[in-house]
């Protein structure tokens, strides 16, 4: 693995709620692009782990820009529907990526397995893989996870995605509800992120 630290890195995702949490991780010093700048197109995403997927949009950024880059893949896997949405949690939310859309869409293939779920604790946890890729094709990837379990009633409006229907283990608020630097203190991309944090 490459001994120098990283001094600039192009951070792969068109996900603005990624992008923020991402920046936040990052010591202040680094130089970070993104495509806020450079509006590359996001790469389909083939793979059908965390991981695969993790890579193939590093690997793609890094590509196009030459540049260090770091892509992270991501979802919430919900034990009653087998782990879904999981790799698919962004396509649950349709071609407009709307998410009250994917919340509908959890509740009700919820209600399918079980009508009185309102009265359980439904666990579930967020998967994230980062990966930095190097121009030389170098790279690494590591998973952080947080458990918790699904908020009857979608709360909050902190967050992007699945925050408001998601409860950490140990704690009342949904992440949607979470003072959003305490989301990132904690988190599966905080967790992914311990990781990797030495290559900076
Ligand atoms: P992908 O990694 O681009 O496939 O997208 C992952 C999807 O998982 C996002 O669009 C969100 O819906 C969801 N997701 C990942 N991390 C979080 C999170 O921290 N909060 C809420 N939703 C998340």
């Amino acid at each position: 693995m490459p001994k120098k630290k990283i001094k600039e890195i192009f951070i792969g995702s068109n996900n603005k709620g990624k992008l923020k949490e991402i920046a936040n991780l990052l010591p202040k010093s680094l130089r970070i692009y993104s495509n806020l700048n450079f509006k590359i197109p996001s790469p389909k995403e083939t793979g059908t782990t965390f991981k695969q997927n993790s890579l193939l949009k590093a690997k793609y950024f890094s590509e196009k820009t030459n540049k260090i880059c770091m892509s992270d893949d991501s979802g919430i896997e919900i034990d009653i529907l087998d782990k879904a949405p999981g790799v698919y949690s962004a396509d649950w939310s349709g071609k407009k990526r709307n998410f009250n859309l994917a919340i509908k869409k959890v509740y009700k293939e919820i209600s399918k397995k079980d009508k009185n779920w309102k009265k359980k604790k439904l666990s579930a946890r967020f998967i994230c893989v980062l990966t930095i890729f190097w121009p030389n094709g170098k790279f690494i990837s590591k998973v952080g996870k947080i458990e918790g379990r699904i908020s009857n009633l979608k709360r909050g409006r902190n967050g992007f995605g699945y925050d408001p229907i998601f409860i950490p283990k140990g704690k009342r608020l949904t992440f949607g509800e979470m003072d959003p630097h305490k989301k990132y203190s904690m988190d599966h991309r905080f967790n992914a992120f311990k990781k990797i944090k030495k290559f900076f």
